[in-house]
């Protein structure tokens, strides 16, 4: 296993999902590896450390002065010899906080050390990844996206936050990244994925899917979320690839560091495609783009007056009209979403 025997020192911070940490450790420790909880105070009066303890088999440090006097590291994988946030910070792999509140994000931005976690923090120099989670609001005030893109800045990996409802009731970006999202964001920083190998390359990812108006405020779409075009856009900027997103609606947040393109409507989409993907190296078209398009928008809301039949028409095909132009584009790479025959129809379609 590519992280078995690796030490993960997980902090947790005061956010109300500090629960599902114990399903992020359930995981990594699945994968082999050894994880060692350090908690803020904060953190350990939304859940108690003895949770962390009965599923890590280890004492989960709190606090650099009191109760934890008695803590040695030596229990965990550390040297006693040596203060604890130091021994806990220098032999640990990997450091990931999960969740990190507004707060932690901004001590770390800080430089400020007044807690075992965020001492722990300075002194490591192993990979720091966070995962925030948060309040929407919180999430997009300015002085939190600044502390962020600090921490991203200094060499943390952010693992950005899902959109979706939130504990707090509301409804927005915040959510702390699923458990197998963060293990697989673990996995790839230890087994060093985070290379350069697509460096100088051009890719163009499409993602979402496309939104037809059929008056001011309904739309026919489909069912796509986006997660696999943005999966790939997010794996090719790690390998150090310059990529744009042709993005069209989204369930999941897109990465950072790629050029974001707004096409919602097919038509949208397919001259979005055709101006970024020229003379790019590789172009993958993952978006879940409609067949058919009402062929009237209506420019007022209609009314719920008797039976309502929509004509459609059919959309450009855009993966057929780039295919057939494909000179300045290395590669093309489509998918085919087939309810039956799926070879038959997949080979067809290539
Ligand atoms: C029930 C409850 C839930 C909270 N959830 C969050 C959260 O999800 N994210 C966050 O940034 N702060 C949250 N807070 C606020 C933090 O706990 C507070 O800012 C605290 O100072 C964070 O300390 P820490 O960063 O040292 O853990 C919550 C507070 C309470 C009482």
């Amino acid at each position: 296993m590519k992280i078995d025997g690796k030490r993960i020192l997980v902090g947790v911070t005061g956010g109300v999902a500090a629960y599902k940490t114990l399903d992020v450790i359930r995981c990594l420790t699945r994968e082999g590896a050894s994880c060692q909880v350090v908690m803020t105070r904060s953190a350990a009066m939304l859940i108690r450390p003895e949770s962390f303890e009965a599923i890590t088999g280890r004492r989960a440090a709190v606090d650099l002065w009191e109760s934890d006097r008695d803590f040695r590291p030596a229990e965990a994988f550390g040297d006693a010899a040596k203060p604890i946030h130091i021994d806990l910070a220098q032999k640990a792999d990997l450091f990931l906080i999960t969740p990190a509140t507004a707060n932690v994000i901004a001590k770390m931005a800080a430089g400020i050390a007044d807690d075992l976690l965020t001492t722990a923090y300075l002194a490591a120099d192993c990979p720091v990844l966070a995962a925030p989670a948060m309040n929407c609001f919180m999430w997009e005030h300015p002085t939190v996206k600044r502390n962020a893109e600090r921490i991203a800045a200094d060499g943390v990996r952010i693992i950005p936050p899902g959109t979706g409802d939130l504990a707090c009731g509301y409804s927005g970006p915040g959510r702390v990244a699923e458990p197998a999202e963060q293990v697989e964001a673990v996995i790839e920083t230890l087994s060093g994925a985070d290379s350069n190998d697509l460096a100088g390359r051009r890719l163009v990812v499409t993602a979402g899917r496309t939104e037809e108006p059929i008056d001011p405020v309904r739309v026919l779409t489909n069912r796509s979320s986006g997660r696999m075009g943005v999966a790939i856009a997010r794996a090719a900027r790690r390998r150090g690839a310059d990529v744009t997103l042709v993005a069209g609606a989204l369930s999941v947040e897109p990465p950072g560091g790629v050029d974001v393109v707004e096409a919602r409507t097919v038509e949208a989409m397919a001259s979005a495609v055709r101006s970024a993907a020229k003379g790019c190296d590789v172009l993958i078209m993952a978006a879940a783009v409609g067949d058919f398009r009402p062929k009237k928008t209506s420019a007022k809301k209609r009314k719920r007056e008797g039976d309502f039949i929509l004509e459609l028409e059919p959309t450009e095909d855009i993966l057929r009209s780039v295919g057939e132009n494909r000179q300045s584009i290395g590669v093309l790479v489509g998918f085919a979403l087939e309810t039956e025959n799926l070879e038959q129809n997949g080979r067809r379609k290539l």
